[in-house]
């Protein structure tokens, strides 16, 4: 572990899944602070909101000393200068992933020199996950215990309770 370095772990959490909390065990054994960072991407609609998705985080975290989840707005490069903290970490699940977040890396950089992007590769057994899949999955009444943290899980259920009946009753 780097004793001195922290690390920001940015990204849409929508909602935080298994393969997310892999990636904050890892970081969190490599550098001595991580911040878990949510956003809005302006690209994307999201079920949860910011403030329910950091909230999610922090109890998905609690465990974990050296974790700080916290929201911000704008551009990610700017967020970095504002605490002074330069190396982002990202996950990768498959080769799919890697062209948008080779773009962003180079983006990121552009827009501020001192950026560095650091891959993490997550368990073998979360690299089909995906946020918006276990999202269809608790939408159409599936089991997402495997997938998410137990509170996500409930909060999943309370979100999709009303469609899912009505799709069962169909
Ligand atoms: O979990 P995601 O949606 O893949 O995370 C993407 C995220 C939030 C990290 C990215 O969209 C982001 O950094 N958004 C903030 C605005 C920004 O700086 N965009 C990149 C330069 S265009």
């Amino acid at each position: 572990m780097n004793k001195k370095i922290s690390a920001v772990y940015p990204g849409s959490f929508d909602p935080p899944t298994n393969g997310h909390l892999d990636i904050v065990n890892k970081s969190s054994c490599l550098f001595s602070k991580i911040i878990v960072a949510v956003t809005d991407n302006i690209n994307k609609k999201y079920t949860f909101s910011l403030h329910k998705r950091v909230d999610l985080l922090q109890k998905s975290t609690k465990h974990l000393k050296n974790i700080r989840v916290v929201s911000f707005s704008g551009l990610l490069a700017d967020y970095l200068g504002k605490i002074n903290s330069f190396i982002l970490i990202r996950g990768l699940r498959a080769l799919s992933d890697f062209e948008y977040e080779f773009q962003l890396a180079l983006m990121n950089r552009k827009l501020n020199k001192r950026i560095e992007t650091i891959f993490l590769i997550p368990d073998q057994s979360y690299a089909f996950l995906s946020s918006s899949m276990v999202k269809e999955v608790a939408m159409l009444g599936g089991d997402t215990a495997d997938f998410v943290p137990s509170c996500v899980e409930e909060e999943l259920k309370k979100h999709f309770a009303n469609l899912s009946k009505f799709h069962c009753e169909k």
